[in-house]
């Protein structure tokens, strides 16, 4: 025993005396504000500048002579991208960097489980970890506006509370592994056409109403330790580097500590970056420079320009020691911290969360009865499917053999492995027998960025052709399963573009429409990350929204059809029957107009709050599948709900309790979703916003009391008169059900 103390205090003393070796910059113990200000007050003004810009595509330096290593960022949202070159876009053609695919944005919203963002934070954090990566750029949370929306299946649907409750439990599981998630696009990123050029025109409650919910979520409940700036202008000013949204919104109001890094690109100007929040700069096109020139990055707005600025007089170190603290600050959170986990890549738990989220987020949009055969007396839903009862299964459709993990822009992967709709399919019916048909032709080119996929999608024969095989299949099948929807092509559902119609693309529709004359008996399963017009949806008697749901997509597909999972996943976004539904078309705002100059197009957000269900709600519109829609192979029921009180003060909070019973034959989730209306104010208000969600798993028969809580939050409205939220006193409504047009359960209360 005696020993044994000796050489704990030995080994506690040789520490001390390790530590009052060290700088305070590399001393553990120190508080991390302390040791910034010792490697600040160290490094010299190259240095500094060395470390505010990037060195490649996507890494920037760390400080070498002081130990801190280089930062290394990667994409992106739904899996870390392979590596590319150091100053190109290609793949560096390692063999070390396939990664798990997890399911796009959209899906994991479409979850309404908080528990599987962080699931899915911490997956993604480990994989990263093992490819030695910082900084993830991810999550996104712009807002779903326009369903032509390029990028909105990287996003997280249409509503401000459902985003917020989303992402920060992402930021949160990532970053619990020292990597930092840079959440993008900061802000009014909301469509993909001109996103270099448009000027976003919108009044200040749309803004904080609608547009920066989520992001101030991440920043103040997730601690975000990186934003990265949106490519888009507010105000004439774009966003990398605009007062009002970094200087005043982000970093005064929200009190954020963390980098400001551009999108690639993003940054046009030296003193605006200087002194409008910019901390980072990356992918700027040096090439607007001078094309071709590469490692050109001294020439970066960040580099040389501001040394020189800084050398003549014009700025002090004021600015950019403050972005060099930031900068430093990430270093301590990331590439310095010593006690961090492990990574794993490609390992089993990361397939197991993919297909868990996958499962999740699938959501069942409509399953009406048929009968199966002519000889059955009685009609039931066409789904689940039963594996013993089912001879002769046809799949049609594009998407059943297309990988979509490639391409779609900077979200694109390289996977170790993604199984398609159709082997998924084939693997879990594999007592029937399965044909696949083509039925259409879409985009047949299956490569980004030197990712190239190995089955070929070449096809020679005509519509005419595609369409008499598939007829002629399904005239046989006992059930038809056709899988289509958009894919990650440009101007689908991929960065840069819009789409430019509503409509499904390829001859989908006429071919659906076909299969219809000779089998009714038609599943359709939808794979995008936007709603489509569904011309044929009145025949189609069942529908599943799909997503693009990553490397376990065929698994998780043929595990909901064949009903061994019942299917929980509710719309994140308002489904239109037709672009007239949506705000931002009706009003006719999208894409904006032109300037004289053709240099900005001004898109003025003429709808206002009333996005998504708030704008056909308002209307008194009846979309196709209402946001927060989606049904289950079971039926649940809402009770009356009951309140500690009927009167909310600012401070306090009301705890509804809503029991909800599975009355069907078989255990299934359901998500109780609430409401408030407010029943009398000064401003206009939406006919109801969605305030509270709790999803509960229930077996056949079970009640549960579910809790959902609300605080005074919950009724405001951000007043422009006096720039800040107004809880008006007054009476409302809580209304309570499974979806935003399914709410039969009101709860009345006041606010004093
Ligand atoms: C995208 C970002 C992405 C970056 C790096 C940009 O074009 O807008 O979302 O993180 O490229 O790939």
């Amino acid at each position: 025993m005696k020993k044994l103390t000796i050489a704990l205090l030995s080994l506690t003393v040789a520490a001390s005396m390790q530590a009052q070796n060290l700088p305070v910059y590399l001393d553990e113990s120190k508080p991390i504000e302390q040791r910034i200000n010792d490697a600040l007050g160290r490094m010299t003004l190259d240095e500094k500048i060395a470390v505010i810009h990037a060195q490649s595509k996507f890494s920037s330096p760390g400080v070498k002579r002081l130990g801190f290593p280089d930062l290394w960022t990667d994409d992106g949202p739904h899996g870390v991208r392979p590596d590319v070159l150091w100053d190109e876009w290609e793949q560096a053609g390692q063999t070390n960097d396939s990664c798990v695919a997890f399911p796009a944005l959209t899906c994991l919203a479409a979850t309404w489980n908080p528990d599987l963002a962080c699931l899915y934070g911490k997956s993604l954090g480990e994989e990263a970890l093992y490819r030695n990566k910082s900084v993830m750029l991810g999550p996104g949370v712009n807002i779903y506006r326009t369903p032509l929306g390029g990028r909105n299946f990287e996003y997280m649907g249409e509503d401000p509370l459902l985003a917020s409750r989303m992402v920060v439990p992402y930021v949160q599981g990532l970053q619990s592994m020292g990597v930092a998630a840079c959440v993008k696009h900061y802000a009014l990123n909301n469509d993909e056409e001109y996103r270099h050029q448009v000027n976003v025109i919108i009044s200040d409650r749309a803004l904080h109403e609608i547009y920066l919910p989520a992001f101030k979520a991440a920043v103040q409940e997730g601690g975000a330790w990186a934003i990265m700036g949106a490519y888009n202008l507010y105000k004439d000013q774009h966003n990398c580097h605009n007062d009002i949204m970094l200087n005043k919104i982000l970093k005064q109001d929200w009190g954020f500590d963390g980098v400001v890094i551009s999108d690639w690109g993003g940054c046009h100007d030296t003193d605006e970056a200087i002194k409008n929040g910019l901390d980072l700069e990356f992918g700027s096109w040096t090439d607007g420079l001078t094309m071709g020139k590469t490692n050109a990055y001294d020439l970066y707005y960040l580099a040389d320009a501001y040394k020189k600025a800084i050398r003549e007089g014009r700025y002090t170190t004021k600015e950019l020691d403050d972005k060099v603290r930031r900068v430093l600050r990430l270093f301590y959170r990331t590439t310095m911290k010593k006690d961090k986990p492990f990574g794993f890549l490609c390992s089993e738990s990361h397939y197991d969360a993919a297909l868990k989220i996958a499962q999740e987020g699938i959501v069942l949009l409509k399953n009406d009865k048929v009968k199966r055969s002519k000889s059955d007396k009685e009609a039931v839903a066409i789904l689940p499917i039963d594996p013993s009862k089912t001879q002769r299964i046809l799949v049609v459709g594009e998407n059943a053999i297309k990988m979509m993990t490639v391409g779609g822009g900077s979200s694109s992967l390289k996977v170790q492995e993604e199984i398609l709709p159709l082997d998924g399919i084939r693997a879990r019916f594999s007592g029937a027998q399965v044909d696949y048909v083509r039925g259409y032709v879409g985009d047949t080119i299956q490569s980004y960025n030197g990712v190239t996929v190995g089955r070929s999608l070449y096809e020679t024969r005509s519509q005419a052709e595609l369409t008499a095989e598939a007829v002629e299949k399904a005239r046989e099948a006992d059930i038809v399963i056709f899988v289509g929807g958009l894919n990650k092509s440009n101007y689908q559902d991929c960065e840069g573009h819009d789409r430019k119609s509503y409509d499904l693309p390829y001859a989908q529709n006429e071919v659906i429409e076909a299969i219809l004359k000779v089998n009714p008996r038609l599943v359709c399963v939808n794979i995008s990350g936007n709603g489509a017009a569904l011309p044929w949806i009145n025949k189609v008697p069942a529908v599943v929204q799909a997503w693009f749901i990553g490397s376990e997509a065929g698994e998780a597909i043929a595990s909901v059809l064949a009903g061994d999972v019942n299917p929980s996943g509710k719309l994140p976004f308002t489904w239109y029957a037709s672009l007239g539904q949506c705000g931002a078309h009706a009003t006719g705002s999208y894409p904006g107009n032109w300037r004289e100059d053709y240099k900005i197009i001004d898109e003025e957000y003429k709808e206002g709050i009333y996005v998504g269900y708030r704008y056909t709600d308002r209307k008194g519109l009846k979309p196709l599948f209402a946001f927060g829609h989606g049904l289950s192979y079971t039926t649940f029921k809402v009770g009356k709900a009951t309140a500690d009180t009927q009167e909310l003060t600012a401070e306090g909070k009301i705890s509804l309790v809503v029991p909800v019973t599975n009355t069907g034959k078989v255990a299934g989730s359901e998500t109780v979703q609430l409401y408030i209306a407010a029943k009398q104010s000064k401003v206009d208000r939406p006919v109801k916003e969605l305030k509270a969600f709790q999803k509960v798993y229930l077996q056949p028969g079970e009640t549960r009391n579910v809790t959902l809580t609300i605080g005074a939050d919950a009724v405001n409205y951000y007043d422009e008169t006096a720039n800040g939220w107004c809880a008006e006193p007054g009476t409302y409504e809580a209304l309570i059900g499974t979806a935003s047009d399914k709410l039969p359960t009101k709860y009345t209360f006041k606010l004093k």
